[in-house]
């Protein structure tokens, strides 16, 4: 069946991607981060090519996305980075899903959960080495450890990991990047002289994974990277290759007369007797709204501005008096082979990061995968 918008997705280029993070790892494992539908990319199936790139985890924010993991077959460790009070956490410990800890209370959820469950869970302490986020710093820090440890002891629990999160790792020479890395491996020291043996330390994601070396530890935990796009533009690509095309169908191309309004509000004017192509996405695909008069796609082969307001469902693109027909093929964003606008290209014109761009195209756009899923 044709649709009128598609997000076509290249698993070869995520398996690609998970390559090149592997060779700047070193000897360190990859944690794919396939949270928020693998950044717009569909979860399982990137989760899929990742694995079949090399990674050997999966990581995600909540507890939903790791059980849905679970129910698609994917048995491999999965780790949630985020968890709130009354989540299921007997469903997490029953089906080896292992949960980052931050806080004592939610210690103390698990291992209710682990008792009921009879199994034993495995968690992630969160060090807060300066992103004021998650995870517990200073004495929050030693109480935690204190409980993970004294958990660890009755066998409800296995402190497997221990993490933490850069603020700043894609400003390179950032002076909070060093600092984190010595609270990191500060908090880390504590723990294992209270008595912690963790599996893994962690604390990279894609900008540290590729940048930082002595951030690696034993895991890295790449989002961004492993679907293309570079988490620090000022040092380029690193050999990325942007995992997903946007594109749509033109619904209607029609001549209008020089000095024709253009969409809401009249933010653009004909300069003359031209085609007018209408893009059957809009904000309500993911489309920002702000892109109005500013986002650049493909179009016949050329390049055009969005002409006038992006509306809720559509938008409209001026071809001049190049031939276009309803149902040719406009590509919003993709890797730029065609001489397409890439997802980076879309952020820097709109002030935003890529991350933004991919993660919200919405679940009205069909996911595709040519040459098939894995
Ligand atoms: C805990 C955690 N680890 C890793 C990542 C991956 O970050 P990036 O996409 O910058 O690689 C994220 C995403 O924000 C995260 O929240």
């Amino acid at each position: 069946m044709r649709v009128p918008a598609e997000a076509r997705v290249d698993l070869g280029a995520i398996g690609h991607n998970i390559g090149v993070l592997r060779r700047h790892a070193g000897g360190a494992e990859v944690m794919a981060m396939v949270k928020a539908e693998a950044y717009g990319h569909g979860l399982v199936e990137a989760a899929r090519a990742a694995l079949a790139g090399g990674a050997s985890w999966l990581g995600v924010a909540k507890l939903a996305e790791a059980l849905r993991l679970r129910d698609a077959g994917l048995t491999v460790r999965t780790l949630v980075c985020l968890g709130v009070p009354g989540e299921p956490y007997e469903e997490a410990v029953a089906r080896g899903v292992d949960m980052t800890v931050g806080a004592v209370w939610l210690l103390e959820e698990i291992v209710r959960a682990a008792e009921r469950a009879g199994r034993e869970a495995r968690i992630h302490l969160k060090a807060d080495t300066g992103m004021s986020r998650g995870g517990a710093r200073g004495a929050g820090w030693e109480a935690l450890v204190d409980a993970a440890l004294k958990a660890e002891a009755t066998g409800h629990v296995r402190v497997a990991g221990v993490m933490s999160h850069f603020a700043c790792a894609d400003e390179p020479g950032h002076p909070s990047i060093a600092a984190q890395v010595g609270a990191f491996t500060e908090m880390v020291a504590h723990a294992e002289k209270a008595g912690a043996r963790f599996e893994v330390r962690h604390i990279a994601n894609s900008a540290a994974a590729l940048t930082l070396p002595e951030a690696r530890f034993d895991l890295v935990r790449p989002g961004i990277a492993t679907y293309g796009l570079t988490p620090v533009p000022s040092l380029g690509e690193f050999g990325l290759r942007p995992a997903m095309t946007l594109v749509a169908d033109a619904a209607l191309v029609k001549r209008v007369p020089a000095g024709s309004g253009v969409s809401y509000g009249h933010t653009y004017h004909t300069e003359r007797e031209t085609t007018l192509a209408v893009v059957p996405v809009g904000y309500g695909d993911g489309i920002p709204r702000q892109g109005s008069n500013v986002l650049e796609v493909l179009a016949g082969g050329r390049r055009r501005t969005i002409a006038g307001r992006v509306c809720m469902d559509q938008f409209v693109v001026d071809l001049g008096d190049d031939p276009f027909a309803a149902g040719d093929e406009i590509i919003l964003f993709g890797p730029g082979d065609r001489g397409e606008p890439t997802a980076r290209e879309w952020a820097e014109a709109l002030g935003t990061i890529s991350y933004e761009i991919v993660t919200r195209i919405g679940a009205r756009v069909p996911r595709a995968y040519p040459g098939g899923g894995l």
